[in-house]
């Protein structure tokens, strides 16, 4: 999103807390948020980039649009420059009621012909019905790694032929050698972005137990187990990736 100076900077763990809580989407992080994931995510904008393009690719007249965890619409936004014309709709949602708000605030301030429905619920609970692109965009981590596979076979059953699924996610890896390296490669990232140590210390203790990550391979297994013939990552920054799984026409 490049509104950042709408927002204010990310100073949310910058003085010592005595205690950390478990981290959560409420306002004082809708406040600071494009920052925020900016200064945390590599690669972030070129994802955005890549959803636009891929929308315009996949996305099927009539058909609907997906964003779930949608947060501020970064990526609503990004599929609705790229899909003009198709007589297509978005369905936005978070279960943040603070997010919600600002990504109606956000979003009415662009014209578009494409109507975006956002609403305010839980992914894990709603249906998906003709769709040809839906996206997750760094919020399957923060599901309940149970409940993963059965959201994601609603996608698949949700899906029109030929659809696509695009999730992008933090990984770990499995080699202890390279996560080591590449988690070293991502915390010089946001060393070189103004993170001091006490910020990082303190994100990662409010993130425990809250973002919980898969393996490159645990992704791809489930693609294939709920369906998806065709699925891998096309594109990767550090331990940050993002998958298109496709369902066979
Ligand atoms: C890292 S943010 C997503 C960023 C956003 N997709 C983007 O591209 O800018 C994760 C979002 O997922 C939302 N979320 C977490 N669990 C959810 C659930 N069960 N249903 C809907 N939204 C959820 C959070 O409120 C938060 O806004």
């Amino acid at each position: 999103m490049n509104n950042s100076s709408k927002y204010n900077k990310d100073t949310l763990y910058a003085q010592a807390h005595e205690a950390i809580g478990a981290f959560q989407f409420d306002e004082s992080v809708v406040a600071v948020f494009p920052d925020m994931i900016q200064r945390s995510v590599p690669g972030y904008q070129t994802i955005l980039a890549g959803i636009g393009e891929l929308t315009q690719q996949h996305a099927q007249p009539h058909s609907n649009l997906y964003d779930l965890g949608c947060s501020l619409g970064a990526a609503t936004l990004t599929m609705r420059r790229n899909v003009e014309g198709k007589q297509c709709q978005i369905i936005a949602l978070d279960n943040s009621e603070s997010m919600i708000k600002r990504a109606q605030e956000y979003l009415h301030a662009y014209h578009s012909e494409v109507p975006v429905h956002l609403h305010c619920a839980d992914m894990t609970q709603f249906k998906i019905e003709n769709a040809s692109v839906v996206v997750i965009n760094f919020t399957l981590q923060f599901i309940d790694p149970d409940q993963r596979e059965a959201l994601l076979k609603t996608i698949y059953q949700g899906l029109n032929p030929g659809g696509i699924l695009i999730v992008s996610e933090k990984l770990h890896f499995e080699d202890d050698a390279l996560q080591t390296s590449i988690e070293h490669l991502h915390l010089q990232f946001k060393r070189a972005n103004g993170y001091s140590e006490l910020e990082i210390s303190q994100k990662r203790s409010s993130l425990e137990n809250v973002l919980i990550t898969d393996t490159e391979q645990d992704h791809l297994k489930r693609f294939k187990k709920v369906g998806f013939q065709s699925a891998g990552i096309w594109f990767q920054a550090y331990n940050f990736a993002s998958f298109l799984a496709i369902k066979a026409f």
